[in-house]
C-alpha cells in the first residue's frame, strides 16, 4: 500500500519537475559519504522509496547543522516493520543493554567501550533503550547507539539475506565467555554449512546455523532452555546437584548465604529474564529446540544428546561448588577480606565479571588471584564445558571445557594451601 502511494508521488514529482526533499540529502551525501548512499541505493529501501529523510528527518539541511538529523531508534523501523519489532522486544537480545549496565565492572571499564560501543557496549548494543537510558548515553557525550536493528541488518544496506548468514553472529557470539562460533563453525553441522556452500555437497543438504535453531522462521525472539548463566529452578531432586546449584547462586548473589533466602539481585534476574524460573518455561525452551532437532534427527536421538548436555552441566557444577567452597572458606576463616561492595563476605561472580581485582578493591590486591581463577573457572571454562556439548563440539568440550575446569580446581586447592599456610605464619 505504501508502496504505491509513494511511488505515485514519486511519479507526480518527476513529472511536475520538483525536487523531492531527498535530492539534496543524496546530491551532498553522494560527495561527502559515498559509500554510504551507494549501499542505500543498493537496498530494499531505496528500491520501495524508503529514504533518508524517512529515517532521519528534513530537519537538517546544511553541513553545520547535521546533529539536527534524528538518528533512528527501533521505533522507527517498527512503523513499517510492526510484525519483527514486536518478536524483537519479547525476545532476549531486547535486555542487552539493561544487563550490560546492571554488572558493577561496567561502571569500571572506560566510557569508550561501553557507550562508545567498542568493548562490552559494541555487543551490547541490543535492546531498545527506555527514555532514561537514552538521557544518560547522551549526558556523556555519546549520540550513536540508538539502533539494534542494523546489529544484524547492517546500514545502509538493511538485508535480510545478510542477517541469515552466521556470520551475522560472529562478531558477538565469540570468544571469551560465549565462543558459539567457534563452536559451530568447526562443528559438523557448520562443516556441513561451509561444505555445501563450498558446492561440495548437494544442493537440498540440511546443514542448521545459528538462524534455523534459535530464529525459526523469521522470529527476532531469542531464548534459550539454560541461558547464558546454565542456572534455573527448581532445584534438581538429586540431593548434591540441588545443593551445588545452591552454592553456585550463592556465588551468584541470587542466595544469601548465610540464610539461603533470595537477595534483590534474584528480582534483578527476573526482570531481565536471565533464568528460567519455573520447570514450565524451561521445558517450553527445550520442546521447541527438540522440534528443531527432529527435522533432521529421530527425535529419541536428539532428546538423548541434549539429556547429556544437562548431565554435563550437572557435572561441571560439582567442579563449581567444590571451587566455590574451597574459597569461601577463606573468606569465613578471614583469610580473604570482605572486598567493598561486596553483599555478603563470600564469593561474588557477577562483580567481578572480567574486572581484574586491583580495580575493585586495593585490598584485595594480593588476595585477588584466587578470585580470578575463580571467575575464569566460572565464565570461560564451565561456559565452554555445556555450551559445546549443546554446540556439537568435541575439542570446546573436553580441552577447553572440561579439563580446564579440573585444572583451575587444582589450582584453587592448591592457593588455598599456600594462603593459609602464609595468613598462619603472620598470626
Ligand atoms: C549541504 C550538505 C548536506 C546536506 C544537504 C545534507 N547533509 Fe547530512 N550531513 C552533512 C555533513 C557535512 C554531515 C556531517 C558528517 C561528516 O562530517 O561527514 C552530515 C551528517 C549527517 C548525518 C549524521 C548525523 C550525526 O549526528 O552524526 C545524517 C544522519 C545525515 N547527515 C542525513 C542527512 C539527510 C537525511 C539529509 C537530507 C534531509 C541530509 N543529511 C542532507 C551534509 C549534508
Ligand atoms: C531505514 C532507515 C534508514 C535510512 C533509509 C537511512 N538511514 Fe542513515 N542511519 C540509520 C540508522 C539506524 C543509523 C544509525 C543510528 C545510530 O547509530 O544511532 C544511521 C546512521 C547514519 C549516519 C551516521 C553514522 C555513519 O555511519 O556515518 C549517516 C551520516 C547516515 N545515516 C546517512 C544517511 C543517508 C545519507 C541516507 C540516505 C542515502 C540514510 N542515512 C538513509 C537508518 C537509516
Ligand atoms: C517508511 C517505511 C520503512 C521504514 C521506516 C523502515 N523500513 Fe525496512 N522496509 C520497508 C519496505 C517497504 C521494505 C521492502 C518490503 C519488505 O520487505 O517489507 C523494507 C525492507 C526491509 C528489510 C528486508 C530487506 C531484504 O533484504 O529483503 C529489512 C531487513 C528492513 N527493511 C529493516 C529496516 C530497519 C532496520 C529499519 C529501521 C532502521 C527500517 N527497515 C525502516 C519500509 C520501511
Ligand atoms: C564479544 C561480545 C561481548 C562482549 C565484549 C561482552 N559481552 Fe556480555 N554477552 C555477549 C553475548 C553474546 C551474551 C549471550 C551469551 C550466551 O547466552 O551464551 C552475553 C551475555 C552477558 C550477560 C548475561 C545475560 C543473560 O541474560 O544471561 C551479562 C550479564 C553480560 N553479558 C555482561 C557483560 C559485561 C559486563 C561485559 C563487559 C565487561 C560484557 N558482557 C562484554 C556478548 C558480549
Ligand atoms: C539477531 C539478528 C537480528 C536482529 C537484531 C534483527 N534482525 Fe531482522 N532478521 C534477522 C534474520 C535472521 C532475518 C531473516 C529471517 C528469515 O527469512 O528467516 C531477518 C529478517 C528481517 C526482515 C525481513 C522480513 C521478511 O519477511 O523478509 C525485516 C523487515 C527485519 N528483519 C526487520 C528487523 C527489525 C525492524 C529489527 C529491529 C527491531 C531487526 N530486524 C533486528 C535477524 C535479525
Ligand atoms: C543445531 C542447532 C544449533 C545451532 C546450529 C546453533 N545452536 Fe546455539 N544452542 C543450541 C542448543 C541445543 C542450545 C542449548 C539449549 C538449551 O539450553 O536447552 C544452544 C544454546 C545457545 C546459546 C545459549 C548459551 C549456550 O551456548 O548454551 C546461545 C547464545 C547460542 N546457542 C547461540 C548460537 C549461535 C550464535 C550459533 C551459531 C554460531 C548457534 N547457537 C548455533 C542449538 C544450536
Ligand atoms: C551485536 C551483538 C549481537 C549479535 C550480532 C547477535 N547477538 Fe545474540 N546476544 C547478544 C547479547 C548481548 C545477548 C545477551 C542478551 C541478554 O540476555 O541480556 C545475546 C543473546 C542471544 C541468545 C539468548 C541466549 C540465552 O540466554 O538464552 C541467543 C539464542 C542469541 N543471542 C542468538 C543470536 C543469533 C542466532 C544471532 C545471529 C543471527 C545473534 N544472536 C546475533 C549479542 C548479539
Ligand atoms: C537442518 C538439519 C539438522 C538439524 C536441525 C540438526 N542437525 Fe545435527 N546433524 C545434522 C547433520 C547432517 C549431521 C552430520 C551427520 C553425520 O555426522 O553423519 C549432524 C550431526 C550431529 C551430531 C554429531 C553426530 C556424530 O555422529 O558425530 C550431533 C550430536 C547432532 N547433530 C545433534 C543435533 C542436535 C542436538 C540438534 C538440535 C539441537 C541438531 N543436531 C539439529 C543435521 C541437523
Amino acid at each position: 500500500m505504501r508502496k504505491t502511494i509513494s511511488l505515485a508521488v514519486a511519479l507526480v514529482c518527476i513529472m511536475a519537475g520538483v525536487a523531492v526533499a531527498d535530492d539534496a540529502c543524496l546530491e551532498c551525501h553522494t560527495r561527502i559519504s559515498p559509500g554510504q548512499v551507494n549501499d542505500w541505493r543498493a537496498s530494499m529501501h531505496a528500491e520501495n522509496d524508503v529514504t533518508c529523510s524517512d529515517c532521519h528527518g528534513e530537519d537538517h539541511k546544511t553541513a553545520e547543522d547535521y546533529k539536527s538529523a534524528i538518528l533512528p531508534d527501533e521505533n522507527v523501523c517498527a512503523d513499517c516493520h510492526q510484525e519483527q519489532f514486536d518478536s524483537f522486544a519479547a525476545g532476549k537480545h531486547n535486555h542487552g543493554w539493561t544487563v550490560l549496565n546492571a554488572i558493577p565492572a561496567t561502571h569500571f571499564a572506560p566510557d569508550e567501550l561501553i557507550e562508545g560501543g567498542r568493548g562490552c557496549g559494541g555487543c551490547h548494543n541490543m535492546g531498545i533503550k527506555s527514555e532514561a537510558q537514552k538521557a544518560e548515553q547522551l549526558a556523556k557525550g555519546y549520540r550513536y547507539q540508538n539502533n539494534s536493528c542494523d546489529e544484524c541488518h547492517t546500514r545502509h544496506t538493511f538485508s535480510a539475506k545478510e542477517a541469515r548468514n552466521p556470520k551475522a553472529c560472529q562478531q558477538c557470539h565469540m570468544g571469551y565467555d560465549h565462543p558459539q562460533w567457534e563452536m559451530w563453525s568447526s562443528s559438523k553441522h557448520g562443516t556441513r554449512y561451509f561444505a555445501k556452500k563450498d558446492g561440495d555437497l548437494p544442493e537440498g543438504a540440511v546443514a542448521p546455523t545459528c538462524q534455523h535453531c534459535h530464529l525459526q522462521n523469521g522470529t527476532h525472539e531469542n531464548r534459550t532452555a539454560w541461558g547464558f548463566l546454565g542456572v534455573r529452578l527448581p532445584l534438581p531432586e538429586d540431593e548434591q546437584a540441588a545443593a551445588d546449584r545452591v552454592t553456585i547462586l550463592k556465588a551468584l548473589g541470587v542466595l544469601n548465604p548465610e540464610t539461603g533466602e533470595p537477595t534483590a539481585i534474584l528480582d534483578a534476574v527476573k526482570a531481565v529474564d536471565m533464568a528460567r524460573l519455573d520447570q514450565a518455561s524451561w521445558q517450553g525452551e527445550r520442546d521447541k529446540m527438540l522440534k528443531v532437532c527432529s527435522e533432521c534427527h529421530s527425535a529419541k536421538y536428539a532428546k538423548e544428546q541434549l539429556d547429556m548436555g544437562d548431565a554435563i552441566l550437572t557435572k561441571a557444577d560439582r567442579l563449581m561448588a567444590e571451587a566455590i567452597e574451597t574459597v569461601a572458606a577463606l573468606y569465613q576463616e578471614g583469610i580473604i577480606k570482605k572486598p567493598e561492595g561486596y553483599p555478603f563476605n563470600y564469593p561474588f561472580i557477577l562483580a567481578l565479571m572480567h574486572t581484574n581485582g586491583a580495580n575493585w578493591d586495593e585490598n584485595l590486591d594480593d588476595l585477588s588471584y584466587i578470585d580470578q581463577v575463580l571467575l575464569q573457572m566460572f565464565f570461560k571454562h564451565r561456559m565452554r564445558a555445556y555450551q559445546a556439548f549443546f554446540h556439537v563440539n568435541p575439542d570446546y568440550a573436553y580441552w577447553y571445557g572440561w579439563n580446564m575446569m579440573t585444572q583451575d580446581l587444582g589450582e584453587i586447592k592448591a592457593l588455598a594451601t599456600t594462603l593459609r599456610a602464609e595468613h598462619a605464619a603472620i598470626e
